[in-house]
């Protein structure tokens, strides 16, 4: 696994739309790409995103909602599959963080895929039913 060094740019910015989409379309996310406002508008929306850059080229973005004093929700880490494994998405979670580490609540809601799990639990997350003292989560999807 090579390391995400190389050239690679994390910066704080809301992307154009079009290459927003097309990141998003690259990791098969339809339910955002099939409403293209609706996704400027969650981008625009959101306490923070990060994007990380190589020669110019989107590769990553991840973004929080909250309220900047106790809570802050991971609501979206992607990366261009052909960018995948090189640790850019550890990359993106540290630095769209960066700014709540004293907020004492850090949460996402995921697929329930074993990758994820083991992505999320390399950053320090504990799924919300493993968690002691124990916790629940509860989602209301449309
Ligand atoms: C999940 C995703 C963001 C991970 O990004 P990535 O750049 O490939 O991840 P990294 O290379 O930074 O890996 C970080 C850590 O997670 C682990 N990890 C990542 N994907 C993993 C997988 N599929 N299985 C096991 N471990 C995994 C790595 O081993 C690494 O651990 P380490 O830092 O202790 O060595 C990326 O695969 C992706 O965009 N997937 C599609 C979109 C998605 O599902 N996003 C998450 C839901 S919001």
């Amino acid at each position: 696994m090579s390391g995400a060094g190389g050239g690679l740019e994390l910066r704080a910015e809301v992307p154009a739309l079009d290459e927003a989409l097309a990141l998003y379309d690259a990791v098969g996310w339809g339910a955002y790409t099939r409403e293209p406002e609706t996704l400027e508008r969650a981008l625009r929306g959101s306490g923070r995103v990060v994007t990380a850059r190589r020669d110019g080229q989107l590769l990553g973005l991840a973004r929080v909602v909250g309220d900047g004093a106790v809570i802050a929700y991971l609501q979206d880490v992607l990366v261009h599959p052909g960018a995948q494994g090189q640790g850019i998405g550890r990359r993106l979670v540290e630095e769209v963080f960066a700014p709540y580490e004293a907020v004492r609540q850090q949460v996402l809601l995921t697929d329930a895929e074993p990758g994820q799990r083991a992505f999320y639990e390399a950053l320090g997350f504990v799924e919300a039913h493993d968690h002691d003292p124990g916790l629940r989560a509860f989602v209301r999807l449309h």
